[in-house]
């Protein structure tokens, strides 16, 4: 099989406060899993982001801490550079929508949407403030939504029943979230993308073939909007932090004190990292594989995001034609899945960062290892439905899934090793009996099951899978006994721990993209020199204006592969070191202690 291009797009987290569990399980997380997993398989994977640095949810923000919005925005920034590279969120480029790069690639977007008619001017009401005398933000504005009667929705969206409003002047009786002010409707002149002609250009076909992966949740909503029909959106707005529109030839009243949408202009930042990341690369034109050549286009989100990835962002896809392209016709690839992940709950309840009731992420890794809380992250991944982060579940999960189960199977064979055979894999020849050949077997059919899973974005199935096998070879090294063994039969015991090593080296690899820490650990504890997967680092970048610091991902020394790669007999091992820690109880106290529950 030749290697398939798999571009690995993961939702723009605000820099606009700290990233919870919530964020990691829902998008970071997954997209990580995944594109590991198709690294190992020798696919040419680039997984891509970055800090969404506009829209109001930043300036709310570095208003509260009476700081320049720039300033906040990179603070929050350089904080999740840091957290992925200790978490392992492996981004071959995680940037931000705030560089050079990124601002002429969404012009250019817009002016080839507008060279294709898919763009048009249309003047609004926009809900104005009086007192503070411009108009709101979407999300400064409050109200009641007309759709389930809920008094806080935004101007933008209604947290409650989730109704996405065309315009803020649908909410009844709209308040400003500055001083709660009644505010009054004005016209304004906006460029608006035409979702219409969009749907029939190709928008709606596109939703209803070859869906069959599709989470239902996933297609459920964007397909009952093209059925009620889509209507024109603006993409720009009165605001003066954000991206310019270009003016070509089509100015707006008032046109340098607009910017695009935030939610226009970010979701260009997949194709615009995608090209960031190959002039970093060397090879410029290397993004044209993902995007241009056969591809599939992953985007991993939380459910929160799914129109703006199964309808806007396809809709600007389809819309645009040659761009940076020889061919006036050529187009862009679309998505092939949205796996989109629903809600983590915090304790039971919801979570909320800004109120301490989460788990920052920065934070845990201060007092946790990255693969403990990758581990539960992926075994409660919400994704069918929402799901819980509890301390307890952490603690307990940790215990008796990674310390009892897998640790421990390594630590009894590495061990034993040492003990019978003075760290020496034993040499066995040729001649393994049927129940060790079957269990090898069982662990290389695994390897299908596994990937089918994984490339599914299964994630809870695979680590499922996985742990069932570890625990099929505990009980393989229950039955065979080999520190009975030992004091009766030698031959024995070595082709029992032989055939565990073989195992373990095997699930080393199965369970790499989920625990890319210790994985890498047990692969060096097996004697083997190279590492599984390439190395993260922050590098500076300068452009004409400014640097900007990003996430980069360096494979030259990755070799890791999908295999069960068999451990020599002869070899020497290292001496072995518990993969795990088990916990106990006085972490749940510890950890509960540091949030604030809400009152009911
Ligand atoms: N920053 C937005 C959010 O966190 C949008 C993320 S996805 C993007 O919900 F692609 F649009 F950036
Ligand atoms: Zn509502």
């Amino acid at each position: 099989m030749g290697k398939e291009n798999i571009l690995v797009c993961i939702a723009w987290p605000y820099a606009n406060a700290d990233i919870h569990q919530g964020n990691v399980t829902g998008s970071h997380l997954p997209g990580d899993i995944y594109a590991r997993f198709h690294r190992l398989r020798g696919n040419n994977v680039v997984m891509v982001s970055g800090s969404d640095s506009h829209g109001t949810p930043v300036t709310i923000k570095a208003g509260e801490l009476g700081k320049p919005v720039r300033e906040v925005f990179e603070m929050y920034h350089a904080r999740f550079l840091e957290l992925f590279k200790r978490l392992g969120i492996s981004y071959d480029l995680y940037t931000h929508t705030d560089t050079e790069n990124h601002h002429q690639v969404a012009q250019d977007v817009f002016s080839n949407l507008l060279e294709h008619e898919f763009l048009y001017r249309e003047k609004s009401l926009q809900m104005y403030s009086e007192s503070a005398e411009k108009f709101l933000p979407d999300r400064f504005v409050e109200g009641t939504c007309p759709n389930c009667g809920y008094t806080s929705a935004r101007g933008d969206q209604c947290d409650n029943c989730n109704t996405l409003f065309t315009s803020a002047t649908e909410l009844i009786n709209p308040r400003s979230k500055l001083d709660d002010s009644e505010l009054t409707e004005r016209e304004t002149e906006h460029f608006f993308i035409d979702l219409p002609a969009l749907a029939e250009n190709g928008l709606e076909d596109w939703l209803y073939k070859d869906k069959e992966h599709w989470r239902k949740h996933a297609l459920a909503l964007p397909r009952s909007w093209v059925k009620e029909g889509l209507i024109g959106r603006a993409i720009t707005r009165d605001m003066d932090w954000g991206i310019a529109i270009p003016e070509s030839g089509y100015a707006l009243p008032n046109h340098e004190q607009k910017v695009m949408y935030v939610w226009f202009e970010a979701v260009i930042g997949y194709l615009s990292a995608t090209i960031e990341w190959a002039k970093n690369s060397g090879d410029p034109d290397a993004w044209r594989q993902f995007w241009y050549q056969p591809a599939r286009t992953l985007y991993f989100v939380g459910k929160d995001n799914i129109p703006f990835h199964t309808v806007i962002w396809p809709a600007e896809l389809l819309g645009l034609s040659g761009l940076y392209h020889d061919d006036p016709t050529a187009k862009l690839n679309l998505p092939y899945d949205v796996p989109a992940n629903a809600f983590m709950n915090m304790e039971g309840l919801k979570v909320s960062g800004s109120r301490n009731w989460s788990v920052p992420m920065l934070e845990a890794l201060d007092r946790h290892d990255p693969d403990p809380l990758r581990y539960f992250l992926t075994a409660a991944m919400p994704e069918t439905r929402d799901s819980d982060w509890s301390w307890d579940g952490y603690v307990e999960r940790n215990n008796s899934e990674l310390v009892a189960n897998w640790g421990n199977l390594v630590n009894r064979v590495l061990k034993m090793t040492r003990r019978y055979f003075e760290g020496i894999v034993p040499d066995v020849g040729d001649d393994l009996r049927a129940q060790d050949t079957e269990l090898l077997a069982e662990i290389d059919a695994g390897f299908d099951a596994v990937a089918e899973q994984y490339d599914g974005c299964n994630f809870r199935a695979a680590l499922q899978e996985v742990l069932r096998l570890s625990t099929r070879v505990n009980q393989y090294l229950e039955e065979q006994s080999p520190w009975t063994t030992a004091k009766t039969d030698l031959d024995a015991t070595a082709k029992t721990l032989f055939t565990a090593l073989q195992a373990i080296s095997g699930l080393k690899v199965l369970f790499a993209p989920l625990l890319p820490f210790t994985s890498q650990r047990l692969h060096e504890m097996l004697g083997e020199e190279g590492q599984l997967f390439g190395e993260s680092i922050v590098r500076e970048f300068s452009e004409s204006t400014r640097a900007h610091e990003a996430l980069t991902y360096d494979d030259t020394n990755a070799s890791g592969c999908w295999e069960r790669v068999a451990v020599p007999a002869g070899r020497t091992l290292p001496k072995p070191q518990a993969l795990f820690k088990k916990l106990d109880g006085s972490v749940i106290e510890d950890e509960l202690s540091r949030l604030n529950r809400p009152s009911a």
